[in-house]
């Protein structure tokens, strides 16, 4: 009896899987944001915010640096494995052409925020509203090949991810002691005015077909390896941009379900990487992580100092640390973010996970 009833849980999974995975098939994937999603794009540009020397790159199919910031596969390589995809190209690549266009396509650049004075000392990066720009281009681009009508409907059933708001701290806000924003705004009121400004874009995505979107917050900003070099003793995180994140994500949450409410439907999908990071953070042992405090390539204290180059340090084994370098997470903490957005309860996805758009999208 029991044994009869794992057979056809087995049965009916494999089933769902697999028209899951069918139903999936040819569906686009976009990525609009920063360094946490950016998959190549700078490497196209004259910036300083770039990945492209060893060893980024290191354990990538290739074992080359790819502009990514990791170690190996980024947060939408993750996904688009999970959803059976091929990975999405950078905008920036010539090799997105023709039938490659209908996979979609990566529009992040690495430095950006919210705001568009956030990364300027990066100089030459796609700020988000020429992301924004581009993705209409983009579409052109796609109506040439399968028309009009059926560009707007593939850009409609498409999935697509973005990830804003760690710059407008790190790199803006509290780039430097007394910055113009921190002298123009009160923390609390920043983060009022970058969620007012977030909604905006997000407002313009849809205008421009967006209909799922998966919204990301910002991490634990205050407990990466090079925010511990920088203010903390003992490698206890860092108190007010933990406060910043505190108060940043609550308020993306309340404010992408106002903005589904004003349009009717679950469009935006808030994404609480503060909580996915906070778990290996918090108990990395649990995550089998040596440590979540140093990272594996950097140097100085907490190996946060500075950028990853070929002459820092670098861990043997990767996948025992939580941090590739001083800001990004290593492939196998990307790995466990990615699951949790999969399957997590409501505390991590809110309306609801990537495992149940994904069935309700293969129905219609
Ligand atoms: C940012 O730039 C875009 C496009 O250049 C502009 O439409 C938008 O109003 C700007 N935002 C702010 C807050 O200045
Ligand atoms: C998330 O996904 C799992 C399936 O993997 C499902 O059982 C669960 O109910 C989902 N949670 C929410 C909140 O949608």
């Amino acid at each position: 009896m029991a044994s009869c009833l794992v057979c056809c849980i087995i049965v009916t999974s494999l089933f769902m899987s697999l028209s899951f995975a069918s139903a999936q098939q040819g569906r686009a994937f976009f990525v609009f944001g920063d360094s946490l999603v950016d998959s190549g794009n700078n490497d196209f540009l004259a910036t300083t915010a770039r990945a492209d020397a060893p060893p980024y790159g290191i354990d990538f199919p290739t074992h080359r640096p790819t502009g990514r910031f990791s170690n190996g596969l980024n947060i939408p390589d993750i996904i688009s494995e999970n959803l059976g995809l091929e990975p999405t190209l950078p905008y920036l690549s010539p090799l997105l052409v023709g039938e490659r266009l209908l996979v979609g396509a990566n529009f992040a650049s690495a430095g950006i925020g919210i705001l568009n004075d956030t990364g300027f000392q990066f100089l030459n990066i796609i700020h988000i509203y020429k992301q924004l720009k581009l993705f209409a281009h983009y579409q052109q681009r796609l109506s040439a090949h399968i028309g009009k009508e059926g560009a707007w409907r593939h850009v409609n059933q498409a999935l697509i991810l973005i990830t804003l708001g760690g710059n407008d701290f790190v790199n803006n806000y509290y780039l430097v002691p007394y910055s113009v924003r921190s002298r123009q705004f009160s923390l609390p009121d920043y983060v009022t005015y970058i969620i007012s400004e977030y909604r905006l874009i997000l407002r313009r995505l849809y205008d421009l077909g967006g209909r799922r979107v998966l919204v990301t917050g910002t991490g634990p900003m205050g407990c990466v390896p090079a925010e511990l070099a920088l203010r903390s003793r003992n490698g206890e995180c860092d108190v007010e941009l933990q406060r910043a994140a505190s108060l940043f994500n609550p308020q993306l949450v309340e404010m992408v379900k106002g903005l589904n409410q004003e349009i009717g439907a679950h469009v935006f999908i808030a994404v609480n990487a503060y909580e996915m990071h906070m778990d290996f953070v918090t108990n990395p042992q649990d995550f089998g992580f040596v440590t979540s405090k140093i990272a594996c390539c950097g140097q100085g204290p907490f190996n946060g100092v500075g950028l990853c180059t070929p002459l820092s340090n670098l861990c043997p084994n990767r996948d025992l640390y939580a941090f590739w370098d001083p800001f990004h997470p290593s492939e196998k903490a990307n790995r466990i973010i990615v699951q949790q957005m999969m399957t997590g309860s409501d505390q991590y996805m809110h309306p609801m996970n990537l495992s149940t758009i994904m069935a309700l999208d293969s129905r219609v």
